[in-house]
């Protein structure tokens, strides 16, 4: 089948990448309810809010993305270097628009970040989850990381049993 010419063609506008701001906080705050599908109900709600203070969006943006299309935010990671540890790095907290699952954006922003953190000399890179994300430990699972605990209870305080994961970066 021939393809249509080109001025016709449907155009996906691409995606761009960029340090959040200030300005991104209550952007990214607004879609996280209906990013995670409301898991946890109210009590994950408030749990997913409580995670993302603006502190995030103005002390930690240098290892931090947004990535928009056509102006919309359709992903972001946080995510730093830990000041207590010089070998290691975390990832806080990685969110893709359900539209674009499964088309390996998630996975872009993964390699992106261990990119950039190897440049400032990281070789560990860690990572928590909830115990009933389960798309989540399926796609640490595929981004190389390993539950160093598969089921912490009480990990951040009563109620709340996390996965813990952990990846070494190859030099
Ligand atoms: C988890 C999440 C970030 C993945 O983003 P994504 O763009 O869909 O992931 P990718 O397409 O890059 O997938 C990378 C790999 O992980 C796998 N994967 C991703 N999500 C998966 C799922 N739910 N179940 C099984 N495998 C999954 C993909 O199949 C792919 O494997 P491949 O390399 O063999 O092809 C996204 O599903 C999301 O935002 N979920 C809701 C928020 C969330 O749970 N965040 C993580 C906890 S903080």
């Amino acid at each position: 089948m021939e393809s249509p010419p080109a001025d016709t063609a449907p155009q996906t506008p691409a995606l761009t990448y960029r340090a959040p701001t200030e300005e991104d906080h209550a952007r990214v705050l607004a879609v996280l309810d209906r990013w995670w599908d409301g898991l946890g109900g109210d009590d994950g709600a408030r749990q997913r809010a409580g995670l993302l203070p603006r502190l995030f969006f103005q002390h930690f943006t240098d290892t931090s993305v947004v990535v928009e299309r056509d102006g919309h935010l359709v992903a972001f990671l946080i995510g730093f270097l830990s000041q207590s540890r010089p070998e290691e790095a975390y990832i806080h907290f990685v969110g893709v628009d359900p539209a674009l699952h499964g088309h390996g954006l998630g996975g872009e922003l993964y390699r992106r970040f261990f990119d950039t953190v190897r440049a400032h000399g990281r070789t560990i890179v860690r990572a928590i989850t909830s115990e009933t994300n389960t798309g989540s430990r399926a796609f640490h699972a595929r981004m190389g990381f390993t539950e160093a605990e598969q089921s912490f209870p009480g990990y951040d305080g009563p109620g709340t049993t996390r996965v813990t994961f952990v990846r070494e970066l190859e030099p």
